[in-house]
């Protein structure tokens, strides 16, 4: 089965609570929220007080996803916010190991975000203490881009990297998921798949989300 993971990026920030009660009425499980510094990525948005604030109003998973260097800083400060999840790019941690452990040492799933462009092969050495890799399709920075195409294919050989270690480690997939592709990447094999503007773009939120699982559902 697959999980719907909101990205609150597209949200209307002064409603938040109200757009986290809508997503969940449409059955979504997994609040993902994008921590963006302005240094590992273009674009600054949000920290450990709204994740602290969301934390004091739900029940969901909540998944931060952090897009900042040095992410070892502050990985198992998000967990003490209140985060489940929490993951950290491949590219910007030197100390990736020791940041995986903080997370599970405080308690949350760590997992490994990786970019288009870098290879799958930079995951290998630490994919045994992840619980989850976090698959971007599209370049981080900014809700609303297109699905790279070429992610497809990448997705399907980071499952077989996986079956073949005989890991449990979760799929994540994020950036460019409508429901247009929505099938085609949990036919591959993501399980947690995180849509932005697919749920927030316009319309009803929880209407949206339900989309996103009858369509995701279809391929099950
Ligand atoms: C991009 C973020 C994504 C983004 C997804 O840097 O990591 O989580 O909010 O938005 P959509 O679904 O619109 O591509
Ligand atoms: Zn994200």
């Amino acid at each position: 089965m697959f999980e719907i993971a909101p990205s609150l990026l597209s949200a209307d920030f002064t409603q938040l609570g109200e757009a986290i009660t809508e997503v969940e009425k449409g059955g979504a499980t997994v609040l993902h929220v994008d921590v963006m510094d302005g240094r590992f990525v273009p674009n600054i948005t949000i920290g450990l007080p709204v994740v602290r604030s969301i934390r004091a109003v739900t029940n969901l998973t909540i998944d931060t996803h952090l897009m900042i260097v040095e992410p070892g800083r502050y990985a198992a400060e998000f967990v003490k916010a209140g985060a489940d999840m929490v993951s950290v790019h491949v590219e910007a941690d030197f100390h990736l190991h020791r940041t995986l452990a903080s997370i599970r040492d405080e308690g949350a799933m760590a997992g490994i975000a990786i970019n288009p462009a870098t290879p799958l092969s930079a995951l290998e050495e630490a994919l045994p203490y992840a619980d989850f890799v976090l698959l971007m399709s599209v370049n981080p920075g900014f809700g609303g881009q297109s699905f790279i195409g070429n992610s497809l294919d990448k997705l399907r050989r980071l499952k077989t990297m996986i079956d073949e270690r005989g890991l449990s480690t979760r799929i994540e997939i994020d950036g460019g998921i409508d429901s247009s592709n929505i099938a085609e990447v949990v036919e591959a094999g993501a399980e947690i798949i995180v849509a932005g503007s697919a749920v927030f773009g316009g319309g009803q939120a929880a209407d949206a989300v339900r989309t996103l699982i009858d369509r995701g559902t279809r391929w099950v």
